[in-house]
């Protein structure tokens, strides 16, 4: 086949891989997103084989096989929940081909020394980073961010010293130098990711997930490859604007994230409001029947929602109050609710919540103060008002929904503990708020049964 054909199918792919991001940034496009991306990457592998570099088509049609067998499984298997690690798995993989290309390359005698060493480091480092990630989310080592003494002094240096040992390959072309390059790279990958704590690991990941797509960027360069240039560059440049959306909606910095230690201590202010007052307990017959007599209600769901898998019977409490008694029902989300972006969105598209009733965070926020009831289930940071008020919380600054508005206030929750963050809720405490302890798949079941009666 011609490499000017071979250069149209890239062109092709690199269209549909534009299209498929574009699809996938809202819930009603993702699936023809999707698509388009499967599309994508059909025609890049399917055109691949027709290229004049390919010589030996059977090893890559085994490496095919064997990874979609392994990928396909998986996909089927993994728990919504779990999603985080398995794209930590799949993000050290890519990372773990930019080191077994680049490794080709230089042992085959490609002088392109520059890009193959930068795209090694960047590649290693993604590796044993999604390793540790991966880990961590599994529950296979300490979820802790693990602080140990000098560990900001010994990154910096084995920083610099891949850096130094990168420009030396590059200058000289010593074989030796690129092996050592490759073991400090991995060990940097492993030094960088172990002080993180394992609530931080979904912005980790999407920051790996950008490094994988750069490795891919310098591996296109080394073999003068249009395509992985392109799509390492969009992988590159959508994982760090991922990145830097979630860090702005915590109000965290990449920085603090990467290099703070967060989630390893307690805050000192924790147990503050716990003292003051007592909070308010409510059954879930209280709940039916209060939220049948509303007028409207705004469903706010978090984390403790993905973790109870509470969307199906959620779904069917949102369908009879508005079927059975006339209620407005509305579904609230905030953009870092649960663990994962979209987290909610998934999760309530999958119970085939209408998405014309969900709205993010800015659309309904108003809506707060003419809503009868606020009813957030298995969330908590993403009410904590303490972020609008108090410069000294470690969510200062992050925009929360205003629950606190509506005349009511459920909280679905199993105990006053607090969320991800470490801070306690003093909404929790608040006249107009109603605790409604249990997991929330069935404190929501008993409301369904009472609202069914
Ligand atoms: P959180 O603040 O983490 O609160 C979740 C609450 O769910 C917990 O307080 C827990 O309380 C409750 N819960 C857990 N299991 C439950 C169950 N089975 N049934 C009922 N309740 C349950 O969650 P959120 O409000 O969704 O906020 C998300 C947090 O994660 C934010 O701080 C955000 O910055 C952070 N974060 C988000 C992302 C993305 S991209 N979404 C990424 C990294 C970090 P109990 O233990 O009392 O039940």
């Amino acid at each position: 086949m011609s490499a000017s054909l071979v250069s149209a199918a890239y062109l092709l792919s690199c269209i549909l891989f534009i299209l498929s991001i574009r699809g996938l940034a809202s819930p009603e496009t993702a699936r023809k997103g999707n698509l388009l991306g499967i599309a994508g990457m059909s025609v890049a592998v399917g055109i691949t084989f027709f290229s004049p570099e390919i010589k030996d088509i059977y090893w890559i049609l085994l490496a095919i096989l064997i990874g979609g067998l392994i990928g396909t499984t998986s996909a089927f298997k993994v728990k919504m929940t779990s999603l985080p690690q398995m794209v930590a798995a799949f993000n050290g993989l890519g990372g773990l081909s930019s080191v077994f290309i680049s490794l080709a390359e230089i042992t085959s005698g490609s002088q392109a020394y520059t890009t193959t060493s930068i795209s090694l480091f960047i590649g290693a480092v993604a590796f044993s980073g999604s390793v540790i990630a991966f880990a961590k989310l599994q529950g296979l080592i300490s979820a802790k961010a693990v602080v140990f003494p000098f560990q900001h002094l010994i990154n910096a240096f084995l920083g610099l010293s891949v850096i130094g040992l990168c420009v030396a390959f590059s200058l000289s072309g010593n074989i030796n130098l690129f092996y050592i390059l490759t073991a400090l790279a991995i060990l940097l990958g492993f030094l960088l990711i172990l002080p993180i704590g394992g609530a931080d690991m979904p912005v980790v990941i999407s920051v790996l997930n950008a490094y994988s797509g750069w490795a891919a960027v310098g591996i296109g360069f080394s073999l003068g490859n249009v395509l992985l240039i392109i799509v390492g560059a969009i992988v590159g440049a959508s994982g760090t604007i991922l990145s830097y959306i979630m860090c702005k909606a915590m109000n965290r910095s990449l920085a603090n994230v990467m290099f703070g230690g967060f989630g390893n201590e307690k805050k000192a202010h924790d147990n503050e409001t716990e003292n003051q007052k007592t909070a308010k307990f409510g059954s879930p017959e209280d709940a039916a029947f209060i939220m049948e007599n509303a007028a409207k209600v705004i469903i706010v769901p978090g984390y403790g929602m993905a973790v109870a898998q509470a969307q199906h019977v959620l779904k069917e409490m949102a369908f009879d109050l508005h079927e059975r008694y006339g209620v407005e029902v509305k579904f609230a989300i905030h953009p870092v609710a649960g663990r994962m972006p979209g987290h909610m969105n998934v999760l309530l598209a999958e119970a085939n919540v209408p998405y014309e009733d969900v709205f993010e965070l800015d659309d309904i926020n108003r809506e707060f103060a003419t809503a009868d009831v606020a009813y957030v289930i298995g969330a908590n940071d993403i009410t904590n008002p303490l972020a609008k008020t108090d410069s000294s919380s470690p969510i200062y600054g992050m925009p929360v929904l205003d629950v606190e508005k509506a005349k009511t206030v459920f909280f679905v929750k199993r105990s006053l503990g607090s969320g991800y963050s470490g801070v306690k809720n003093p909404l929790f405490y608040a006249d107009n708020t109603i605790m409604l302890y249990g997991d929330a798949k069935e404190v929501t079941e008993k409301i369904v049964s009472a609202l069914e009666k």
